[in-house]
């Protein structure tokens, strides 16, 4: 029975080719950010109030104008179709009749217009909770900003551009296995460029992507933009200062470089350096209920999850994807119950003792 998000990895890496497996699981280096994120997670306590509870609690959540009925989103992930054969349109389906919102990735291999029309086919309560666009900013501004009008036109709600890799990871499982591009049949739909008769381009991870191409952006859409992959406070002054709309607190799962701090760590620096200016989204180790709270409570105003959903897509396709966000819902909720919450706005940060951060 999956009643964990372990539980999904166990029943995904039964299904799935093991270098597949890796690919997900793995991040970069040692892997010690990989792990510090979910560390991290388990060494915050919560001390709950009591006698202060209410009947029923509110999950649903507004940021950057849109609404959605939970406060976990869905990371951008690519390579959906590594999994399951109709990749992220199952997930989409997924994510809109849970009411949540799915980042897409750039790198997915269904395209932008293809998910929406996925998530609006499944929206089961009215409306479902628009998709957001994951950019990675190309050299090349006339592709870049053709994409972000794709996204636009496919009805996009923010973009969240990935601001954490100059250069690729160094994936070494990866690397050892040999897994260096997707099977023959899958593609990133995203990278196929009309202007050369569709031909598929590799995605750029440029070290020249600076400030001025966010400040180039933000002239070039009217859409919020978030900022993925900022971590030092002094960068999340400057997001603010360049207006940028939203940070998404991540270490990408530790994908990028390895020993950074895992990001609820960062998130009460954070915090005080946006000082409630903009909104933070924080990724990273989120496998439980009490997760999303410590993580809403120290100044969050929603989580995202990456590798749950893999394995959960894996494990079961649009299904599994349903019932893992139904799990996460469930112990959200219980959690909630348990502290005396009547809901997931305003969690006091005295709901999480931190310890003194030091080495594991
Ligand atoms: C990612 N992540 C990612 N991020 C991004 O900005 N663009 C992308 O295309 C991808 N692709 C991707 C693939 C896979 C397989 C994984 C596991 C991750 C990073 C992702 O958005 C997110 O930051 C982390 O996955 C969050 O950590 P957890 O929930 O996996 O611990």
């Amino acid at each position: 029975m999956l009643m964990t998000v372990q539980d999904f990895e166990t029943a995904a890496r039964m299904r799935i080719d093991p270098v597949h497996a890796d690919f997900i699981a793995g991040g970069a280096g040692d892997e010690i950010t990989v792990r510090a994120n979910e560390e991290a997670f388990r060494r915050l306590r919560l001390l709950p109030r009591v006698l202060r509870g209410s009947a029923e609690r509110a999950l649903d959540i507004s940021v950057l104008g849109s609404r959605a009925r939970t406060p976990v989103l869905l990371s951008p992930t690519a390579f959906h179709k590594l999994v399951d054969e109709e990749g992220e349109a199952a997930t989409a389906r997924a994510a809109a009749a849970a009411g949540a919102i799915m980042i897409v990735s750039m790198a997915s291999t269904v395209a932008v217009e293809d998910i929406a029309a996925a998530a609006r086919e499944a929206g089961e309560h009215g409306d479902p909770p628009p998709l957001w666009f994951q950019l990675y900013i190309q050299p090349d501004l006339g592709f870049t900003e053709a994409l972000v009008r794709r996204a636009t036109d496919a009805g996009c709600a923010a973009l969240v551009v990935t601001v954490d890799s100059p250069v690729r990871g160094a994936h070494e499982r990866d690397l050892r296995n040999g897994f260096l591009d997707l099977p023959p049949g899958l593609r990133c739909e995203h990278m196929v460029d009309p202007r050369e008769g569709g031909r598929v381009h590799p995605i750029a991870m440029s070290p020249v992507i600076s400030w001025e191409h966010i400040d180039w952006l933000r002239g070039t859409t009217s859409l919020p933009i978030l900022l993925k992959g900022a971590l030092h406070p002094e960068d999340a002054r400057l997001a603010v200062r360049h207006g940028v709309d939203g940070l998404l607190l991540s270490n990408h799962g530790g994908r990028q470089l390895d020993t950074v701090p895992a990001t609820v760590e960062l998130l009460p620096e954070i915090a005080a350096a946006v000082a409630g200016r903009i909104p933070i989204v924080l990724d990273g180790g989120v496998r439980r209920g009490t997760d999303v709270v410590k993580a809403l409570a120290l100044g969050a105003c929603a989580v995202g999850i990456g590798r749950p959903v893999m394995w959960a897509l894996a494990a079961g396709g649009e299904k599994g994807v349903r019932r893992l966000l139904e799990l996460f819902r469930e112990e959200l909720d219980h959690a909630l119950a348990l502290c005396g919450a009547s809901g997931v706005r305003g969690l006091p940060p005295d709901l999480v003792r931190a310890p003194a951060w030091g080495p594991a």
